[in-house]
C-alpha cells in the first residue's frame, strides 16, 4: 500500500511504457530458459539423481542406520563404523552435526538403494569428484539407486550451510572390487 493513493486508482488500465514491456518479456523468457535448463540438466547432467522421498522421523531413520551399521560393520575409522552393506540392498546414510554416518564401503558394479536423511538440520549430500548432489532434510527419507563404476576413495561433502562445523562435514566413501575380501576388524 502506498502512503498516498495514486491519482488514477485503476493503475492497471494505464498504458505500459515500451521499455518496461521489453523488460517484462526478457524476464519472462529468461525464467522459461532457466526452467527448461533445470529439466534438461536433470536428464543430461547426471548430478541430481531422480529420488523418491518419504516422510520419516529422525529417530526412526537413525534406528535403521544403526541397525545396518551393527549388522555390517567391517572396521572403525576414528570411532566411526565403516559399513559394508550387501550388494543390492538398502543403505542408510545419516547427515548429522557434523558428519555423514556411518562410513560406507560399496562394491564396484553393484547397485544399492541409498537412503538419505538428516538428524537436526538440512545438509547437502555432495559426492565428489563425481559431483552428485542431493539436498537432505530432517523428517524426510530420500531414496535413489546408485551403482559405483570406479573403485577408490570418494568424498561426501556437505554443500549446504548447517552451522559451525559445516566446513568439517566430510566423510570418505570407499568403493572396492566386487567380491573383495572384507577388511578385518582392527
Ligand atoms: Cu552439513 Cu553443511
Amino acid at each position: 500500500m502506498a502512503i498516498t493513493s495514486p491519482a488514477n486508482r485503476l493503475w492497471w488500465k494505464e498504458p505500459i511504457h515500451r521499455v518496461e514491456l521489453i523488460w517484462i518479456v526478457i524476464a519472462f523468457l529468461w525464467g522459461l530458459a532457466m526452467f527448461f535448463t533445470m529439466v534438461y540438466w536433470h536428464a543430461i547432467g547426471e548430478q541430481n539423481l531422480a529420488n523418491t522421498t518419504y516422510k520419516i522421523t529422525p529417530a526412526a531413520f537413525s534406528a535403521k542406520a544403526e541397525r545396518m551399521a551393527e549388522q555390517y560393520k567391517v572396521r572403525d575409522e576414528l570411532g566411526i563404523p565403516v559399513v559394508r552393506p550387501p550388494p543390492g540392498g538398502d543403505v542408510y546414510l545419516l547427515g548429522r552435526i557434523w558428519m555423514w554416518w556411518p562410513i560406507l564401503e560399496l562394491e564396484k558394479g553393484q547397485s544399492y538403494r541409498i537412503h538419505l536423511s538428516a538428524m537436526e538440520y538440512s545438509h547437502g549430500f555432495s559426492l565428489q569428484p563425481v559431483n552428485i548432489n542431493i539436498q537432505v532434510q530432517p523428517g524426510y527419507e530420500h531414496v535413489f539407486t546408485m551403482t559405483p563404476t570406479d573403485t577408490g576413495q570418494f568424498s561426501i561433502l556437505c554443500n549446504e550451510y548447517c552451522g559451525f562445523g559445516h566446513h568439517t562435514m566430510a566423510s570418505p566413501l570407499y568403493v572396492v572390487e566386487s567380491g573383495a575380501a572384507r577388511s578385518p576388524q582392527e
